[in-house]
């Protein structure tokens, strides 16, 4: 963003606050940042952790790369420039889950440290949780789901991630988990794990 217009608008205070919508759902609520390569894991555990989060009675919502670049972002291509754009998109949009009561889960390559930064200091400290989604390129390029990373190395997709483009391993996330490795069970009971122990959800969700 470089123009910021907002100079004569005056913010309106809400009657409803973030407080009172904590106290109506019985839950705090936070951003789970989830970052990692392509194909790491980020959207199918960002899914899997909503999905036992809203079986626990919480209320949830999962802002996805893929899709947010289909709309909000669709002008928005993969230069570092147009990476950092997206990110502080996200970052304004998942501020306003925040305030909503939500638990907002976020699945973003977000490879820049001073982009995901830069959402981290748009909210209260706690409220942001940074997810290092821990997977090789080596098994991010073995998986190749979506078929890109053969394309990026035939030289079909410029800027890639991890091929032609940059991954900053995040130096003190939150958590780590190993989703290389661990079955995605594995992986969101460990998400699980961390939110109770946070005191983001009761106990008695974590089961
Ligand atoms: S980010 O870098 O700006 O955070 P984002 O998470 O929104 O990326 O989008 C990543 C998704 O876009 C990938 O999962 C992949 O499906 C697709 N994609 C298309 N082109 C690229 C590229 N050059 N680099 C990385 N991902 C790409």
């Amino acid at each position: 963003m470089k123009i910021d217009r907002s100079a004569n608008v005056v913010w309106h205070q809400a009657t409803v606050t973030r407080e009172r919508r904590e106290k109506l759902t019985g839950h705090r609520s936070v951003i789970l940042w989830f970052t990692g390569l392509s194909g790491a894991g980020k959207s199918s555990l960002a899914h899997a952790v909503e999905e036992q989060l809203y079986q626990s009675g919480c209320h949830t919502f999962v802002l996805d790369g893929d899709n947010v670049r289909h709309g909000i972002c669709a002008d928005l291509a993969f230069t570092n420039e147009d990476r950092a754009e997206n990110i502080r998109r996200v970052g304004e949009m998942v501020k306003l889950f925040l305030e909503a009561g939500v638990i907002a889960l976020t699945a973003f390559i977000s490879p820049f440290g001073a982009d995901r930064a830069r959402v981290r200091a748009l909210v209260p400290h706690g409220d942001f949780l940074e997810i290092f989604c821990d997977c090789s390129l080596e098994i991010c390029e073995e998986r190749d789901v979506k078929g890109l990373y053969k394309r990026a190395r035939a030289g079909e997709i410029r800027d890639f991630t991890g091929i032609s483009s940059p991954y900053e391993i995040p130096p003190n996330p939150e958590l780590i988990v190993d989703t290389g490795t661990l079955t995605l069970e594995a992986s969101v009971a460990k998400v699980i794990r961390f939110l109770a122990e946070r005191g983001v959800i009761g106990q008695s969700a974590n089961s």
